[in-house]
């Protein structure tokens, strides 16, 4: 628990599905860092959404490639509750990007069900304007019909993207509307 009034918050954990990490992501995971003494970006195992593109595996490889050059940020995965591998791993914030209003609904319910469950707040960070339309859901749209990604993923993941195309023939997955 951290509840005391006027401590620093030195260990943040960054969750999510990262299907694939987006540039929005990586935003958020730098600025974090120039925040927070210490973040661990923790790649959900089994995200809620179905049929992931990437494995968990090559999830953490993208984004362990992408955050290389920063040092106070490593790269887990986890099962199960995010509030058991926060207390796991002793952090004591959670950080999340909202990118547009709708996201606060959803994540104002996460933020006090963690708090409920393992003692530790949720800070949300904007994600920057110009990363506020991008998820990982529309560049997997997007790729998976032709379009042009650059830009909106680090040059690593769409290398990902494109070897997953060729390796299986396609980038089709169901899309969630969402993230
Ligand atoms: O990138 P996403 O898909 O929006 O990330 C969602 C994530 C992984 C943060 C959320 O689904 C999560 O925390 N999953 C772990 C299971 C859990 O703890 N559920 C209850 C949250 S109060």
């Amino acid at each position: 628990m951290h509840d005391g009034a006027g401590t620093h918050r030195t260990h943040a954990v960054y969750p999510g599905s990262f299907d694939p990490p987006t540039n929005g992501h990586l935003d958020i995971v730098r600025r974090s860092a120039a925040i927070f003494p210490r973040v661990t970006v923790a790649v959900v195992v089994n995200p809620q959404k179905r049929d992931p593109l990437f494995s968990v595996e090559e999830r953490e490889l993208m984004l362990r490639e992408s955050v290389a050059g920063l040092p106070n940020v490593e790269v887990e995965h986890f099962r199960g509750l995010l509030a058991d591998f926060v207390r796991e791993v002793g952090a004591d914030v959670i950080v999340k990007g909202l990118r547009v209003v709708s996201d606060f609904e959803s994540e104002m319910a996460y933020a006090h069900m963690n708090r409920a469950l393992c003692g530790v707040d949720t800070m949300f960070l904007m994600a920057h304007e110009g990363f506020s339309f991008i998820s990982s859901s529309i560049v997997k749209e997007v790729f998976g019909q032709s379009g042009d990604v650059t830009g909106f993923v680090p040059a690593n993941v769409l290398r990902a993207l494109e070897e997953k195309r060729t390796t299986t023939g396609g980038t089709h997955v169901d899309l969630p509307r969402h993230r």
